[in-house]
């Protein structure tokens, strides 16, 4: 099977490093991709709003199987304008990445077809806003409707800061006021063929910068699997979260092909929605995927296919723990050309077993450089989450950059 992956960042090596480990699998290309997957995948420099070139770069690529990774051009309608030239496309239409896209209608969907999720109103207008902020309950929790790069969420606890965040937000679209609340988020994922949800797991992600979860929100900067606050009975509702989100997307004339992800919090009355996004996560995915067994890119052809029947993911014992290294200056302003010590010419940490590297922003000129925020996921793997951990932490020990930023905090609670 010939697979193209759409995407260029570190979840879209993931999925390519993935693939090509598929007995299936003869050949791999990624557009745009980056310099760190050229041991695993043939780059193509198009760029990711160019459907045309995208669709026309597919037909010459003779690709079975199109995996779409971020959420603009899903939005976009990237995976209905491949369909239509008569791709088999793993990615969900425009329709239904309103999950994402709107957030809400994603919360007025989990309110019609009854899922767990807080308490919301949305606001049209401006005006509409800041009456809501005035009487919203404290802490509020206040979202720009439409995607944001992980950017678009106040959560407040002072009537002013709601008050502002109601202002800066509604200047730009609709708002989304929710209900506080109070648990640790998970992460969950679901292979989905439209009517199916294959349950992919869950990881635990850490949105904000520094240790102690505190600094400025950014688009993650590591994940862990499995988690060990996910219990059985919690694992039932969340499957279960998944499967009826993805049967009320049928059921209102979207079926999603793709990555479902879930972001819940777990309550002391069990996980409640706090969003949906239309694709795998962004530093998930460079934990989950090693952690998945079997042909995957079979699965995923029977997905875009419609066809993906009642098996289950095989997913692996062990433990997988990703530790993303940002630049400085990340998220406001990245530094660029930074030169990176201590990775080998292939992108990979030499010396340390059981360690993949992923790569999201780098720059390859005879040495790596950094090229964005985001630059390395080094993900440990292991028997178990402190033997992954340990090995993750000692590889990023070994690949050093000045002003280098990672989280050292993570996986110390439970
Ligand atoms: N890690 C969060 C996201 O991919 O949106």
């Amino acid at each position: 099977m010939r697979v193209l992956v759409i995407g260029g960042g570190g979840r879209e090596h993931a999925l390519a490093w993935r693939l090509a480990l598929c007995p299936s699998v003869e050949d791999v290309s990624v557009a745009p991709g980056n310099p760190g997957m050229g041991q695993v995948a043939r780059c193509r420099s198009v760029p990711l709003a160019d459907r045309a070139r995208l669709t026309a770069l597919a037909g010459h690529e003779r690709a079975d199987l199109v995996v779409v990774g971020p959420e603009e051009p899903l939005c976009a309608g990237l995976a209905d304008h491949l369909r239509s030239e008569g791709l088999a496309v793993l990615g969900p239409s425009a329709a239904a990445a309103r999950i994402e896209g709107s957030k809400a209608w994603a919360m007025d969907l989990c309110h019609r077809h009854g899922l767990p999720a807080p308490r919301s109103q949305v606001c049209a207008t401006p005006d509409e806003a800041l009456e809501v902020a005035a009487a919203w309950p404290l802490p509020a929790v206040v979202k720009a409707d439409g995607l944001a790069a992980g950017k678009g969420v106040v959560v407040a606890a002072e009537r002013a800061e709601v008050v502002e965040a109601a202002r800066a937000l509604s200047a730009r679209g609709p708002v989304v006021f929710e209900e506080f609340l109070e648990g640790r988020e998970v992460s969950a994922f679901a292979l989905c063929d439209g009517r199916t949800a294959r349950f992919y797991g869950v990881a635990r992600d850490h949105k904000r910068l520094l240790s102690g979860d505190l600094g400025p929100m950014t688009g993650g900067m590591g994940a862990y699997t499995p988690v060990a606050d996910v219990d059985a009975p919690t694992l039932a509702a969340i499957r279960d979260i998944l499967e009826r989100a993805v049967a009320a997307l049928a059921d209102e004339g979207c079926p999603f092909v793709g990555f479902l992800f879930a972001g819940l919090m777990l309550t002391a009355d069990g996980p409640r929605v706090l969003e949906f996004n239309c694709r795998f996560g962004d530093p998930e995915a460079q934990s989950l995927l090693p952690q998945i067994g079997g042909d995957v890119a079979l699965e995923w052809l029977a997905a875009a296919r419609g066809e993906l029947g009642d098996g289950q993911t095989v997913l692996r014992p062990g433990a997988s723990f990703g530790v993303v290294l940002a630049a400085p200056g990340y998220p406001v302003a990245p530094q660029l050309g930074v030169p990176i010590a201590g990775l080998g010419p292939d992108g990979q940490i030499p010396g340390y077993e059981d360690v993949l590297c992923f790569h999201a922003a780098t720059r390859w000129d005879g040495r790596w450089q950094t090229a964005g925020g985001r630059v390395l996921t080094v993900v440990g793997r292991g028997g178990d989450l402190a033997r992954a951990r340990e090995r993750a932490y000692a590889a990023v020990e070994a690949v050093r950059f000045p002003g280098a930023q990672w989280r050292p905090d993570m996986g110390e609670r439970p």
